[in-house]
């Protein structure tokens, strides 16, 4: 089979992670890449040494000759790009949350199916080892039906203040505890039903980030069994941990507890104390390991294998949905009803 003709959208650090394990993966060649501002991420692609280089997607789309896309714009900006991609015949990898408008995830599933082309959203942590055990561990029946849950990603406030510049048109739900409810969704094999939460605006603000400084919100699924999830990016950045994350889920018969805040190493200087990251994305000699890496190489296998992703479309709508009901929940303080599903699932 001849190489898979890639492309990434969006240059920044998620696209060139990407870009850095596609770089590695013998099936695949990065054949362009777009991003609006060129001059800025000139390094990037001097880095992964990709030629054809656009501003503008539609244009890469046209020309380049792509079978897949690697898609990783800010939150926001995903569906203009993955349904342009996807009518133009070209399998998608999106980052996550697949989009922040339930209207634009339910067109993006519409636009899958009628295609029929692969979409994988990059809900990584499904392939992070302990994340995906729990998933086999309840399958298997071993802590019994799972009844409640709690899930905490906090970063520092740098994360929006100074990582990611469209930080005020997101949220920290958007940008950490989707991936808790993609998680929990999947462990718990049920139908989110409702919603309802707290959100606080109030140190961000005042340094001209219109967004809320956490979220904690509540979800009930359709079997009874309900999670919380919280997310907050105003700890101080003498915080060590990128997140601290947490999660608990306790069953009928036995819990589980994944404490990934120190991701098993500390280290000290005299000017600093960490626990730096490596699980998700980490360079080991000359490979990228961890999930991050396993997620990107897993989509290719997806659309060589003429296979369903392991994160498909309707995985993306329902996180996006949880996190739509959830918002609209803090702004009304009312219990809301997580939309069900239109007629596709
Ligand atoms: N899967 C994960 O674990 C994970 C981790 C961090 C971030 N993310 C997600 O990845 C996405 C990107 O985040 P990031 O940290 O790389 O952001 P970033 O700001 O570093 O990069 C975004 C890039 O997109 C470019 N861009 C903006 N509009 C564009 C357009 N219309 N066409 C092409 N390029 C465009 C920007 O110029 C920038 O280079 C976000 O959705 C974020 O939530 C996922």
């Amino acid at each position: 089979m001849n190489k898979l003709r890639v492309g990434i959208v969006g240059l920044g650090i998620m696209g060139k992670a990407a870009g850095n394990v596609l770089k590695r993966n013998p099936h695949v060649e990065i054949v362009g890449g777009a991003d609006p501002n060129l001059a800025k991420r000139k390094e990037t692609f001097d880095e992964l040494e990709i030629q054809h280089r656009y501003e503008s997607y539609e244009e890469m789309f046209e020309k380049a000759g792509l079978d897949a896309v690697f898609i990783a714009t800010p939150d926001w900006a995903h569906h203009a790009a993955v349904v342009r991609a996807l009518l133009a015949g070209i399998h998608v990898n999106v980052e996550k949350p697949m989009t922040t408008d339930l209207n634009e995830a339910a067109d993006i599933v519409k636009v899958v199916r009628e295609t029929g082309l692969k979409l994988q959203v990059s809900y990584n942590h499904r392939w992070l080892s302990p994340y995906n055990a729990t998933w086999k561990m309840i399958r298997a029946g071993e802590i019994g039906q799972p009844l409640m849950a709690y899930a905490r990603k906090n970063n520092p406030i740098f994360v929006p203040t100074e990582m990611l510049p469209w930080a005020g048109r997101s949220s920290p739900a958007w940008f950490l505890s989707s991936h808790d409810i993609d998680l929990i969704c999947w462990w718990f094999d049920a139908d989110p039903v409702e919603a309802h939460g707290y959100g606080m605006k109030r140190v961000l603000v005042k340094r001209g980030i219109d967004t809320y400084d956490m979220i904690q919100g509540q979800v009930k699924f359709s079997n009874g069994a309900f999670a919380t999830f919280e997310a907050s990016w105003i700890y101080p950045n003498t915080h060590p941990a990128m997140p601290d994350s947490f999660m608990e889920v306790i069953g009928e018969k036995g819990h589980i507890h994944l404490d990934r805040k120190t991701e098993a190493i500390e280290m000290s200087t005299e000017e600093k104390f960490k626990w730096p990251r490596t699980l998700l994305n980490f360079q080991v000699f000359d490979k990228w390991v961890g999930a991050f890496p396993s997620a990107v190489d897993s989509f290719v296998d997806a659309v060589r294998e003429d296979r369903e992703p392991y994160v498909t479309a309707y995985d993306g709508w329902r996180a996006t949905a949880v996190l739509a009901t959830l918002h609209k929940a803090v702004e009304t303080g009312n219990i809301e009803k997580v939309p069900t599903p239109p007629v596709w699932k």
